[in-house]
């Protein structure tokens, strides 16, 4: 196996964490950098297990600090990069989309000058890998599944934020000649999500016995992919993906999310030793978001035509192992949610 140094963006985020073990696990001659701002969403207590192997290194830094980039990158030699870092989350981006904006899309432009400034346009063995999602495409009808030449169409700040990344990724294979891969995936769920999305906020919320918040009627429909097959797949594009090409990622696994609610409630009445029907009655409808997309549905077949992956957890499976890791993990929430680990960071890095 080749010696690579491979630089990985948001790695102390919820899927960044499941890339950035897969990669030091599986691939010992690699060097792994995972670089992070570490905002609310980036905790390094997701990378505990595997901090003091050899060929993993962490470095807190901002994709808006072009200097540090450039520093990062000279001191490294990057072969390959794989760019998670982003604000996430749909609420958040109602809120500021302003701080989307410069995350998502001049954070990624930064990245981009930099790693083709950096490699002086020699691309042999180099990639650039932009993780994106399936929401820049929208909202889809029933029926429609999205694929790779479905139009761009992105409903919210985020999505936006994300679309406009996408775009700049595409203008650098095809203005400069960088090596860009881009995949786009579905909703994912596992270990170490953060409580402020659907799954995790609804276990979260049945521990300390606060209400279940459906948006809307309950109606939207997710296409839900279990976080580790996402990983895979990112491994899998890595290695295996054409220059130039996106990829759609996604486990053919709608559920509307009412139905994913009761699904949830009817497991953690099991798990928890209560009687059937007592989560159930914490649902709680609310005011729907604004502009909630209705549906997103991914059509995975380029990826598993061109690599030969495919989902391995099917969502009974994953749901239980989601919602045992967190039975077993209430102290990761309970810190997530008080923000210990925040003032924590603050005082080690001093505010850097
Ligand atoms: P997350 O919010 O859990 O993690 C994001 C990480 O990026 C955090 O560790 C955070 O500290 C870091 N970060 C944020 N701003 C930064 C900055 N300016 N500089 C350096 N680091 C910064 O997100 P996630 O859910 O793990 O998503 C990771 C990527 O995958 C994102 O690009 C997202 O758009 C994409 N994605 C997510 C999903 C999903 O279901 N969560 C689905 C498809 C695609
Ligand atoms: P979320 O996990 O925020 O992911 P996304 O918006 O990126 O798909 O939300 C998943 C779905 O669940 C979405 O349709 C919004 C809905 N939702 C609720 O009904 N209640 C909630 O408290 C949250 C966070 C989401």
């Amino acid at each position: 196996m080749s010696k690579r140094n491979i630089l990985i963006t948001g790695g102390a985020g919820f899927i960044g964490s499941h890339v950035v073990r897969l990669f030091v696990n599986k691939y010992p001659t690699y060097t792994i950098v995972n670089l992070d701002k570490l905002t609310y969403a980036g905790n390094l207590e997701n990378l505990r297990d595997i901090e003091k192997k050899p060929n993993y290194l962490f470095e807190k830094g901002d994709i808006l600090d072009v200097e540090f980039l450039f520093d990062t990158f000279k001191k490294y030699e990057f072969d390959g990069v794989i760019h998670l870092a982003a604000e996430s989350h749909v609420d958040r981006s109602l809120h500021n989309p302003n701080e989307f904006a410069a995350t998502n899309i001049i954070g990624t432009l930064n990245l981009l000058r930099v790693a083709q400034t950096s490699w002086h346009e020699n691309y042999q063995d180099k990639l650039f890998y932009h993780i994106s999602t399936d929401e820049v495409y929208g909202s889809a009808e029933h029926g429609e599944f999205f694929t790779e030449t479905t139009p761009i169409d992105p409903k919210s700040p985020y999505s936006a934020s994300k679309a406009s990344s996408d775009h700049f990724v595409s203008a650098f294979n095809n203005s400069y000649g960088l090596p860009t891969v881009i995949s786009r995936c579905s909703n994912n769920y596992g270990p170490y999500h953060f409580p402020e999305k659907l799954i995790p906020l609804l276990i979260n919320n049945i521990l300390n016995n606060k209400p279940l918040p459906v948006y809307g009627k309950g109606e939207n429909i997710r296409d839900w992919l279990y976080v580790e097959d996402h990983a895979r797949a990112i491994d899998t594009i890595f290695h295996k993906g054409k220059r130039g090409e996106v990829y759609n990622i996604g486990g053919n696994n709608e559920w509307k999310n009412i139905d994913l609610i009761h699904f949830l409630c009817h497991l953690m009445d099991k798990k928890l030793g209560k009687d059937e029907g007592t989560c159930a009655k914490l649902i709680t409808y609310v005011k729907d978001r604004a502009g909630h997309d209705l549906r997103y549905a991914i059509d995975p077949s380029k990826l598993i035509g061109e690599t030969g992956w495919r989902p391995e957890v099917t969502f009974e499976v994953g749901i239980e192992k989601t919602i045992d890791w967190f039975l077993a993990n209430q102290e990761w929430l309970r810190n997530v949610t008080s923000g210990a680990y925040l003032q924590y960071y603050s005082a080690m890095y001093q505010g850097r």
